[in-house]
Order: structure tokens, then sequence, then C-alpha cells
């Protein structure tokens, strides 16, 4: 059953006031609602009133006081239709329900011992009936009562107003939370944890307790949220001018979760992935997902919570500005040019290619069976891009007028992406009717971009087309910004029309030429196109290998840098997979020789800033390159990769180890950006080195293996010894598992680096993994671990031409579905690439997967393969 945007209807009536009780007992829960009803003036007065309600176990339903007749109402496990309410009413219901038993993760689950929820989008009804919509916006009160030895610790929404003892060891507490919120921003949790408090100052000078809650035995890894948070909240006020709203501010960190994390109100809930870090356990970017993390939570505060979705199609209203808002936060905390980067590689790395296939979807979509599986790069990334596209067209000023306008215009309300829009272009007077486009119309745009001189004037002539995409076959011209840079033959930018040298040209037609005059000088300029990655968009501008070069030598722009980069390595694998076998070697010499020059001069400059350095000489992932080949090619893309990668090592064999050498720290670990820049420096050059097959390195990475006092360092050893076969690495792994055995977030990577070496033997390895007594099918962070891992970072073994890959897939796939449908769901999408596949490797996963769905599966798992299916 499709739904559909167009058939949005707003609620038949209101819940002013939800009263929750809800008692945990050790096989089941009992949920008590009290619901104040009030039919909405504007309401159908015949309709009836109609209650989500999954998997629910009713006890009793009674009306203002008096049980109501069973005459009167249906439930027919999905949703409950009670007839013949009185305009204004108080319901009850009393349902029981079981968390020990939920392994979906949805509505009230156990984790380890603690009682804990997930809600958005639809899983506040499987704890109780209740409209669960996000325009349907309430004050929660909330009575938990549970065993007081086992869960002393009982948490909700807001702020804690009474608590008691009840007979047998039990106990209450009640949770009161002042703000208005739809159903999916509930959140519950009983356990018993240890606490990290600190405080933090408003602006206006209001304390707010902040309290980051775990297991007694992750205490120590919680400073690195707690100082994110702080700064989350300092951030938002300085650049948003918002401020935080309740007098506590609480995170709880759980093992079993399906997500990076949740913005509950007031109670946000953390995979514990994204919030534990310490530098023994915690690698660089595991630091650095949680600063980004924290930040994206804390600011849905304001966009996601005091201003939230109409209806799920407006997902991205929340997701896609809370993107934008938390990649600027760690753009500010670390150095902003790197931080770009990352992001356009995981948008171009991931959303582009969700654009090409099956899955391909519009920002506000307009229809969907699971809302579940819409929680995509699209939505967020593409979304985060559309959010920041507006803040290049209108200015920081502007953009800041237009979120003003919009938080206090929409301030406790459920609103649409058009009203963010409306605001934006209220705020800055830019006629923006155009851009809305980007919101409805799948795909990524095609930015075709010719340069020539013309009457003393260099002429650039941009052409944009978006191909189509299932159920979208014509697409319209879309309103963009492009910045833009010319580079003079001496490496400086030239003067442009505007008197500036860099600037930003609004391109609304499929076609439109721009001059720009050059006051007598005949060369043509070296244009430096889509700076900062201004529109997400496919350039297409044939730069000459010299261009190239050039920018890479001498543009000031991080983005246009690397692009040009990678284009130089896109094009020396491209050129390798047409050399036959034998000959790969010789001509990835030459290959390494001609990109040697400019290598040499980004490690020469790499103490200014070491990681931008490691992002320049890193070559794309074999996903990468394989998705801009016609079919995927994925073991032609590894041996050429990979001869590439020794070639290069070979040749600047001397000036790796001086990186190496140049970027080992003294003291003491610390997550900061300049030395993770040179830590990422430092483990790129140990990779060329492990690609070059340099005989010193296997005793060098062991030593740093035993030696390491932080996890990047000893992680990165382990992955190099073990994915390069060297010696000692079977040691190596044995007495990491024996070091971390007890660490779950440490042994995930344990599992990741062995279902990630490269090859088809591999699939064994896996196989080994999955009937691993660490393995367990019921948490996600170890299931993404192994399959993730094996799928999205493993081309060659997920690819074996055996289909031996995609039978261990669609096999596990199946059993995850029956345990956990939306993360399985989630893990299908890495089949996407069906269509892409040569022909037989598409007849073997296609048929693997076909097998999956001759049993029933779950509407969250049956929605993504028949997409797919359906494409091949
Ligand atoms: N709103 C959460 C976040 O982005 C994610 C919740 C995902 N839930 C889901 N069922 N997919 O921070
Ligand atoms: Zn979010």
């Amino acid at each position: 059953d499709l739904i559909r945007l167009a058939d949005y209807q707003a609620p038949v009536f209101h819940v002013p006031r939800t009263s929750l009780d809800v008692a945990l007992y050790d096989d089941y829960s009992r949920v008590t609602t009290t619901l104040e009803l009030e039919r909405r003036a504007d309401a159908d007065p015949a309709a009836d009133y109609v209650f989500d309600g999954v998997e629910l176990a009713l006890c009793r339903l009674e009306v203002d006081g008096q049980p109501w007749p069973k005459a009167q109402y249906d439930y027919d496990g999905e949703r409950l239709v009670i007839r013949g309410l009185p305009e204004r009413c108080t319901l009850l219901t009393e349902v029981t329900i079981k968390p020990h038993l939920n392994t979906a993760l949805e509505g009230l689950y156990m984790s380890r011992g603690m009682f804990c929820t997930q809600c958005e989008a639809e899983g506040f009804r499987r704890i109780t009936f209740y409209p669960d919509r996000p325009d349907v916006l309430s004050r929660f009160v909330t009575t938990i009562r549970a065993d007081k030895a086992r869960f002393p610790l009982l948490l909700s929404n807001g702020n804690p107003v009474a608590r008691g003892e009840e007979a047998d060891g039990r106990h209450w507490v009640t949770w009161e939370d002042p703000h208005p919120k739809p159903s999916y921003l509930f959140a519950l949790v009983a356990g018993d944890l240890a606490c990290l408090e600190d405080q933090y100052q408003t602006g206006s000078g209001r304390t707010v307790s902040l309290q980051i809650y775990a297991e007694p035995r992750d205490l120590d890894k919680l400073d690195h949220a707690m100082r994110s948070l702080k700064a989350a909240m300092a951030w938002d006020e300085r650049v948003y001018g918002l401020e935080y709203d309740l007098d506590i501010y609480m995170i709880v960190a759980v093992s079993h979760f399906n997500m990076g994390a949740m913005e509950n109100k007031g109670l946000n809930i953390f995979n514990t992935a994204c919030v534990l870090a310490h530098p023994a356990t915690t690698t660089d970017a595991g630091f650095q997902r949680v600063e980004s993390v924290v930040g994206h939570e804390y600011f849905h505060n304001w966009s996601g919570n005091r201003v939230t979705c109409r209806d799920w199609f407006q997902l991205s209203l929340k997701e896609g500005l809370t993107v934008f808002r938390d990649q600027c936060f760690s753009a500010d905390m670390n150095s902003a040019a790197v931080k770009r980067v990352e992001d356009v590689d995981v948008l171009r790395a991931v959303q582009f290619p969700e654009d090409q296939g099956p899955m391909a979807h519009p920002v506000r979509p307009a229809a969907y069976q699971k809302i579940d599986n819409f929680y995509t790069v699209t939505i967020y990334e593409k979304g985060a891009e559309l959010v920041r596209m507006q803040h290049e067209l209108l200015g920081a000023e502007r953009f800041r007028a237009g979120t003003d306008l919009y938080f206090r215009r929409f301030d406790g309300q459920a609103v649409t992406t058009d009203d963010f829009l409306d605001c934006m272009a209220e705020a800055s007077g830019l006629d923006l009717q155009q851009f809305r486009r980007w919101y409805d119309q799948a795909g990524t745009p095609h930015l075709a971009v010719q340069g020539h001189i013309e009457q003393g004037d260099y002429v650039l002539t941009f052409r944009q087309w978006t191909p189509p995409t299932p159920g979208q076959p014509d697409k319209q011209p879309l309103m963009m910004p492009v910045r833009l840079a010319l580079f003079g033959a001496d490496g400086q930018r030239l003067p442009l029309p505007d008197g500036s040298t860099e600037t930003v040209l609004v391109l609304t037609q499929e076609e439109q030429s721009f001059r720009f005059p050059l006051h007598g000088q005949k060369e043509a300029p070296v244009p430096s196109l889509l700076r900062g990655f201004s529109a997400p968009v496919e350039l297409d501008y044939a730069f000459t290998t010299e261009q190239l070069h050039f920018l890479l030598a001498h543009d000031d722009d991080g983005y246009s840098r690397w692009d040009a980069a990678q284009r130089l390595y896109h094009a020396a694998v491209t050129r390798l997979l047409s050399v036959p076998g034998e000959a790969v070697r010789a001509a990835a010499e030459d290959e390494a020789a001609a990109l040697a020059p400019a290598l040499r001069q980004v490690l020469a400059r790499a103490d200014d800033d070491a990681a931008a350095a490691a992002l320049l000489l890193t070559l794309p992932s074999e996903q990468a390159l394989a998705d801009r080949l016609p079919e995927l090619d994925v073991d032609g893309v590894h041996r050429a990769r990979e001869a590439l990668r020794a070639a290069i090592g070979e040749q600047l064999s001397s000036l790796w180890w001086q990186a190496e050498q140049n970027n080992t720290l003294a003291g003491p670990y610390r997550p900061v950006a300049a030395d993770i820049g040179r830590r990422s420096l430092r483990h790129c050059a140990l990779a060329y080195l492990a690609a070059a097959g340099d005989a010193r390195l296997a005793g060098h990475l062991t030593v740093l293996f035993q030696q390491a006092d932080n996890m990047t360092d000893q992680l990165g050893a382990l992955r190099l010894l073990v994915h390069y076969g060297l010696p000692g690495a079977d040691e190596a792994l044995d007495a990491f598992a024996r070091q971390w055995h007890d660490e779950a977030l440490v042994m995930d990577q344990w599992f990741t680096v062995q279902a990630t070496v490269p090859g088809e033997t591999t699939l064994s390895r896996v196989q080994a993994l999955l009937a691993h007594e660490g393995f367990d099918w019921r948490v996600p962070n170890r299931v993404r671990a192994v399959l993730g891992a094996l799928a999205n970072a493993n081309p060659t073994a997920f690819h074996a031409a055996s289909g031996e890959g995609y039978r261990l897939y669609a096999d596990a796939l199946g059993r995850l579905d029956a345990v956990n449908p939306q993360v399985a769901a989630r893990m299908a999408n890495a089949c996407a690439r069906l269509p892409r596949l040569p022909e037989g490797r598409r007849a073997l996963l296609g048929g693997a997967l076909r097998g999956l769905l001759k049993v029933p599966r779950s509407a969250n798992l049956t929605e993504v393969l028949e997409r797919i299916l359906a494409s091949s």
C-alpha cells in the first residue's frame, strides 16, 4: 500500500494532553494512556477517530471514565477505529506489550538489561494507541514504574515532577514535558546507568543540567560527547541565535540501536558508537563522528522539535537542515576545507549512486510504502546540499534572516519544506520559485561546461540536464549556484566583471553563457568551477591533464584541488583498465611517474594542512572508481587501482617513509584537527608502503600495533597487516581480540577488518565470522560490521564471479529480516547496483534476491527488494 503526499489530510482531532503510565515488568509492560481529545473545528463531523496501534493487546477502553461499548470500536492489529466519540472527551486505553521480545528495536525494547525506546518514525504505535503522526502535537506527562533495585533510573522527556515507592520494591517517577510534541519525539529509559554530569549557562543566563548516561563501565568514555554538547549549545546560540529551552538535557547510550541517534525532546538516545569515545578504544573518525552526531541531535531541538514536520514526506525539512547545521558546526570545530571534501566525498560516493539506481527518489518523495526506507542519503545529505545552495544564493546574512523568520513564524508547528523556502524567499526578496524543483525532482543533474575565447572575451557556456529516474522520465532545468574563479597562467585569480576574483553564477536555464573580458590577455584562463561544490551536480568539463595539474598546484579552493586530483586518478585507473593483464604493472609505473611530481608537491606542502594533503593523496575507493564506468568491473578496478598504488608507493617510497616519520606525534593522544590530520597523513603513507610491498613495513607495523597508545594507530596498523597478509597479521588479530574482547565497539572493528580483506576467499572468512560466538543478529552494529562492510567496502568479495557473495548476502538478509526488518531493508540497499552489473553477475544477484522473496518477508525488505528487482 502506497502512501502518497497528494493524499495528505489534516488530523480529525487534537490531543492537547497525553498522560502515559508505563509499568515495566520482566515479561511484559502495561501501558495506560489517557488522552484528552478535541475534534478540530474544520474536521468532518462524521469522521471516525482513528488511532494507530501495532501488535497491542487491548485490555481496557474507556471514554470519560466509562467503558466504551465493544460494538463501537474495531481493532485490526494496526488501527483502532472508534465510532461515535463526543467532540471533546477523555479516552483511556490500557494495553500490554512485550519489550523483551522486541528485536526490531522499534517502540519499547530492551538493550543489555535496560529499557529504551525508538519512536521515529512510527514506533510509538507499538507502545500505545495514538494518532502517531508528526502533525499531532501534545503535552506529555509520563509515569514510569519498575523494580527499584534493577531500574533505579527512570527517565522520560522534560522534567521530573514527582516520585514515590510502591510495594514489592518497586518505584515510580513522573516526568512532565512542557513543550507540545509529536509522538515520534517521545522517549523512555529505565536502567541502572552511570552518569557524567555538567552544566551549561545559556546566553540569557539560564543554567541547564547536562547528563550523559551509559553503562558504568563506559563512564570514562563520555568526556568527548560532553565537550561536544557544550560546544554545540554555544555554536547554535552564536550562529543561529537559538537557545536550549529545558532545565535538563540528557543523552543515553544504548548498544542496540538501528541508526546513529535520536533527538527525543530533552532525552536523546544514542547508539553507543555515536557517543562513547576514548583514545584507547576510539579512532579519530570515531571522535569526529561523536562530535557531529551530538551536534546533529542537539541542533534538532530547534530544527525538528520546536519546528517539526507536517508529514513524513517533509522529512528532509528537519534532516536536510540539521545535517547542514551539523556540517557547518564540524567545519567550525575543525578544518572547514577538509570537512567539505569529506562531505562531498560521501555525497558523490553514496548519494549519486542512489540517484542512478532503482531507489532514486526526490528529497521530498511523492509516495512510499515504509517510511523507514526513506531515511536515506538523498533525504539527509542531498537535502543538506539544497539548504547549502540556499545559503550560497542568499549569502550568510540573508540566510540567517530566513532562518530567524522560519523559527519565529513556525515555532510549535508542524510544517513543510515549502514553508521553509517561503521564509528564505521572503527574508531575502529572491524569487526561489524555480528552486523548488530541487525538492521534487530526483536524480543528479549534469552540468556540461565549455569555455572558449571570443572577441577577446572568455566565454563559458553551461548546459544542464538531469537523466530520467524511475517514475520521472522528464526533467526540468534547475536553479543552481555555480561558484567560480578564473586562473591566469601565473597561478593568480583573474579579476571578474563584478570587481571580485570569485563569483557565484546563478543558472536557471537549460543553456546559458557568460562572458568574461580578458583585458588583452590572449590565453584562455583555467576555470575553477563549482568551487566548494556549490551545487550537487556532476560537472562535465573536458579538463586537460595539464589543467588538472595546474589546478592541483594553484587552486586555493580545497574542494576544487581535491576534485582535480580525483579526476587525475580516475583517468589513470580508467586507462589502466584497458591494458592487458601482464602489461598493467609497467603501465601503472608510467601513470605513477606522470603523477609523481604533483604528489611530491602535495607532500612538500603537507605541513600546512596534513589532513588536506592526505585527502589529496588518497585514490578514490574501488567502488567510486567502478561507479564511473559504463559497467561495474570490480576485478579490473581492483587490479588497476592496486597496481597504481603499488607504483606510487615504490616511486615515492622515501617520501612516504619521511611522511611517516614527520607525522609521528609525540605526547598524549589528542583528538584535535591538527593531530588527526597528521595521523591520517601518516596512515596514508603507510598504506602506500604496504601496497608497494616494502620489505621493512611488516616489522614496522607490528611495532606500531603493539606500542600504539590510541585506537587510530593500533587499528590502522592491524588493517594493513591483515589486508596485505603481512607476517604477523594472524598474531595481531588474536592479540587484538584478547585485548578487546570486552569492548563491543572495538570488536566491531575486528570483525570489519576481516570482512574487508579483498578477494573471494574472504567469503569463507565471513561465514566463519557469522558463526563466531561474538556475532549476534540482534545487534545492528555487529551485523553492519560484518555484512555491511562486506557489501559496501569489499567489492571483489561481494561481487565474486561465482555468485557466492550474493548467495551468502541474500541468506543473511533473510535471517536478519526475521529479527530486524528495518536493518535488513537498509542493508538490502547495497544490492541497488544490480542494473549496473555485467550480465552474468546481474543474473546471479537477481536470482539470489528473487529467491528471498519466495517466502513472505517484512514490508520493509519487500519494498526495497521489489524496487531493485523491477530494475533488472
Ligand atoms: N531522527 C534521527 C536522526 O537523524 C534518525 C531516526 C531514524 N529512525 C528511523 N526509523 N529510521 O537523528
Ligand atoms: Zn537527524
